[in-house]
């Protein structure tokens, strides 16, 4: 067989983190006093009316949402990406998880640490990120957890309702892609549908 020079040669690695490049979501969840904690989180996606979410055992997000299903899931758009840094060392859970404990923070109110507004969501009980062009009201139909070391949930969500900034609606059913820049969040640094941004704090390379 004639080797095609335009096709690069492979080598195996042992990546160390497998984030290939999603959306990064701001997941809003009920705390027990009626607030709402913010998840930063980048393994989501969508299929017809349901989401699905990958969250880690002992995060505050999964905790809430294993007493209480409702949920906001906030989609930031590229020029938000400071504002998710600001919440990348923090937790809801006070004390720190020990395993989190030398690079995460306790945040009881993560709006104001990030500088983001929040707005009373019409279906659920979790708010509304107001900056984030797209907030889609959901709330939890299933958790499945697995994992081993590493313990993680997978949560099923049902879509109640979309909510977009006014300029990004195409119409009553569509949003208009050309107008939407995403966050995304590759191998731990940020991108729009552009040009890197930047890199989270914890980023190796
Ligand atoms: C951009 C970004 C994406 C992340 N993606 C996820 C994710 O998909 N699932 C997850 O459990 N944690 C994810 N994390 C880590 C959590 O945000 C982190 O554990 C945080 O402390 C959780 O907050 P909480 O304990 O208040 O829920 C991500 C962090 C950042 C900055």
């Amino acid at each position: 067989m004639i080797a095609d020079t335009r096709i690069p040669a492979t080598r195996t690695i042992h990546p160390k983190i497998l984030y290939f490049g999603t959306p990064v979501v701001l997941l809003t969840t009920v705390n027990e006093d009626g607030t709402s904690n913010i998840t930063p989180m980048s393994s989501a996606w969508a299929l017809t009316d349901r989401i699905i979410l990958g969250l880690g055992e002992g995060g505050k997000g999964l905790l809430n949402l294993s007493r209480d299903p409702d949920c906001v899931i906030n989609l930031p758009s590229a020029d938000l990406w400071h504002q998710v840094e600001a919440l990348a060392p923090l937790t809801g859970v006070n004390p720190v998880p020990t395993s989190k404990a030398a690079q995460f923070h306790f945040a009881r109110d993560k709006f104001a640490a990030a500088g983001l507004t929040p707005l009373a969501s019409d279906c659920v009980r979790s708010a509304r990120i107001a900056q984030c062009p797209i907030q889609i009201e959901a709330s939890v139909q299933s958790i499945q957890m697995t994992g081993d070391p590493v313990r993680f949930a997978i949560v099923e969500t049902l879509v109640h309702r979309v909510h977009v900034h006014e300029g990004l609606a195409q119409s009553d059913e569509h949003v208009n892609p050309a107008r939407w820049n995403p966050l995304i969040y590759s191998f731990r640094h940020y991108f729009g549908l552009g040009c890197e941004l930047g890199k989270t704090f914890r980023a190796q390379v």
